[in-house]
């Protein structure tokens, strides 16, 4: 059995036993370098997977049902996070967007895929709003956490709302981090491209989790994909 279908067993199973308006099933998904490096340095995008990796991501975003990178993304990488090097439905993008710093460019406001959903705060610009809904944007405002940002528990039942069942995480490293406080990640899905960059990190440090705040690794599988390793694993976040 290969990796993507490993993926979607756990996802169907967690999807299944899931009751209705219960928070979706989630995947973490990202390459990074052997140093654990997604990117050269903050804000700057870098080519890491293979182009078979690369292939893999986009069948794996196909079984999910909606995907999230945080505005950090969105402005170094201009993502599309369409399935376009595979077949299948584009998910529904999903930006965490605290500011409504989300630029009028993006390549996410352009196209046929599904329009994004830009999440953001309270206090968030209501003539921003305005504009971004113009060019074709879902807003949805939630509540703030003390340091301004979208909570995620608080997401996680509003998607569940919106009958999101499965969501696939990409990145940057802050809103990863944040997944993994929350504690709401069910699998991992990580491309390992085989040199080294010495880039930004996956963790975002400045969060200060402990190693106590990390799930341990379970029901672990590998695959070599062209040059990269995949490795795919459950989450298991009781005490060791
Ligand atoms: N290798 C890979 O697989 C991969 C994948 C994706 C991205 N990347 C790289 O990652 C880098 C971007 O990562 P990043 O960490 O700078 O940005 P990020 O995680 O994409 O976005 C972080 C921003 O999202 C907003 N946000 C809102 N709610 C949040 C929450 N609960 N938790 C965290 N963030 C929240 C914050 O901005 P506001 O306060 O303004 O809301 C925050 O600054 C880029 O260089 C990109 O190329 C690599």
């Amino acid at each position: 059995m290969g990796i993507l279908e490993e993926a979607m067993i756990h996802l169907d199973q967690g999807t299944r036993v899931a009751e209705p308006n219960h928070s979706p099933f989630v995947t973490v998904s990202y390459a990074q370098s052997l140093d654990g490096s997604i990117a050269q340095r903050p804000g700057h995008p870098l080519n890491i997977s293979s182009r078979d990796s690369l292939i893999l991501t986009h069948r794996l975003r196909a079984i999910h049902e909606a995907i999230l990178v945080g505005i950090g993304s969105v402005l170094a990488d201009d993502p599309q996070l369409t399935v376009r090097h595979a077949t299948g439905r584009n998910p529904q993008p999903v930006i965490l967007d605290s500011r409504l710093r989300f630029p009028s460019y993006a390549k996410l406001l352009n196209g046929s895929r599904p329009v994004p959903w830009i999440v953001t705060s309270d206090q968030a610009d209501r003539s921003r709003e305005q504009t971004l809904k113009g060019l074709g944007a879902e807003i949805i405002r939630l509540p703030a956490d003390e340091d301004g940002r979208i909570n995620i528990r608080t997401l996680m039942r509003c998607l569940a709302q919106k009958g999101i069942r499965s969501l696939m995480v990409e990145g940057g490293s802050q809103v990863i981090t944040s997944f993994i406080l929350a504690r709401a990640v069910n699998q991992f899905v990580v491309c390992i491209a085989p040199f080294f960059v010495g880039g930004t990190p996956i963790i975002d440090v400045t969060a200060g989790l402990k190693p106590s705040q990390y799930p341990r690794l379970v029901n672990i599988y590998h695959e070599k994909v062209g040059s990269d390793l995949i490795l795919r694993a459950d989450t298991n976040w009781s005490e060791p």
